[in-house]
């Protein structure tokens, strides 16, 4: 069976004020009835699949547990980290735990703040990526560029891969470019996104990681060796695993290794990064508006309106982004979504 092993870092500042450090984007429910983890947990859940590894902070670890538990997703192994050193430290440290099983085990890397509106896509390109897996690669799951995005990586898909129809080598990748070379490689047409998914066996993924970043399988090989084991949970050695470079997959070893093999597909994936993302990906009504809770609304268009609080009213306006919880109250221009990571870092010297 494939390992999922499912990441849940990260803060997500800029779906604030919903979004919080102590309860991130990836424990709410903002795409579906489910939270994102939920998602990304039940979208690997039975036949084919082991239970799961989960890497998260050691801050979150009631909330991960329990949002588990409530869609029926049981047995996870929750690796807990005492601070964040970004993905390669997460996923070498799943990668190791797969390996006291089996090290030739698959595992199913997922980022837990994707979104993907056509799920019944994934089940096909899963299984080719497990085969070429096996044959010892690294793959990822290519998606259509629709923009001239930087917060991305870029794929430049290579020849195809002979006996795994359906899969290329990939012939550069190129994590967040700068705005130049994003328009340019958006433009070429021969690009194609990462979804920040990732197959490989735990063999593999700590032969190119012992190949590029020796320190981190150290620290993290460190960590692991120290570690305590509650009933569900396994907590790093903080002092072994605060030694490891911080450094994501995509530049410790996308970037480097010659084993990087693209499957282009379809799953309707969108990153949930914002509020906006949130607009773009969302059905609208006939005025362009995605709204959810208690709204009212009267001449307003292309809007996203959003209370988890107190009944919220929006008038004469267009392009705007509203989002109202109990202790605060966001309202910025659709073309500003991004800035909202600013007004986090203000408040944090200021509240
Ligand atoms: N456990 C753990 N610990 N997880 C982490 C950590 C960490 O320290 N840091 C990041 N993650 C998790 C995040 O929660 C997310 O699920 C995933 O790893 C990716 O991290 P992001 O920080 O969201 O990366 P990104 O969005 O900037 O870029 C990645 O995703 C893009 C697609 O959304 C890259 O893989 C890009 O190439 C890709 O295009
Ligand atoms: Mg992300």
């Amino acid at each position: 069976p494939v390992v999922p092993v499912i990441l849940s870092g990260g803060s997500g500042s800029r779906l604030w004020p919903v979004s919080r450090s102590s309860y991130p984007k990836q424990f709410w429910p903002l795409v579906s009835q489910h939270t994102m983890v939920q998602e990304t947990a039940l979208r690997s859940h039975g036949p084919g699949f082991a239970a799961p590894i989960v890497v998260c902070n050691n801050e979150h670890r009631f909330i991960m547990a329990e949002q588990l538990r409530e869609v029926g997703v049981t047995g996870a192994r929750i690796l807990l980290e005492p601070m964040g050193r970004n993905s390669a430290p997460a996923i070498v440290a799943a990668a190791l735990l797969a390996a006291e099983t089996d090290p030739d085990a698959v595992l199913w890397v997922m980022a837990a703040d994707a979104a993907m509106m056509k799920p019944e896509n994934i089940r096909p390109a899963l299984d080719l990526a497990v085969r070429v897996a096996r044959a010892g690669r690294i793959v990822t799951f290519g998606m259509m560029p629709t923009k001239a995005e930087t917060g991305y990586g870029y794929i430049e898909k290579g020849d195809s891969l002979p006996g795994y129809d359906g899969a290329f080598a990939v012939a550069q990748f190129t994590e967040k470019p700068d705005a130049a070379r994003a328009a340019a490689m958006f433009e070429s047409g021969r690009f194609l996104w990462n979804s920040g998914m990732f197959v490989f066996t735990a063999r593999t993924l700590l032969q190119e990681m012992e190949k590029f970043e020796p320190a981190i399988v150290a620290a993290v090989g460190q960590a692991m060796a120290g570690r305590r084991t509650d009933i569900d949970f396994d907590r790093l050695d903080a002092e072994a695993f605060a030694a490891s470079p911080e450094i994501s997959i995509d530049y410790a070893v996308a970037e480097r290794t010659d084993l990087m093999t693209v499957i282009p597909a379809d799953f309707g994936w969108f990153d949930v990064g914002s509020w906006d993302a949130l607009w773009e990906f969302n059905p609208k009504d006939r005025n362009g508006n995605v709204v959810s809770g208690d709204v009212v609304m009267n001449n307003t268009t292309n809007s996203y309106v959003r209370t988890d609080g107190i009944l919220t009213a929006v008038a004469g306006v267009k392009d705007l982004l509203v989002v109202v919880n109990e202790d605060a109250v966001l309202v910025t221009h659709r073309d500003h979504a991004q800035d909202v990571k600013n007004i986090v870092a203000e408040l944090k010297r200021t509240h």
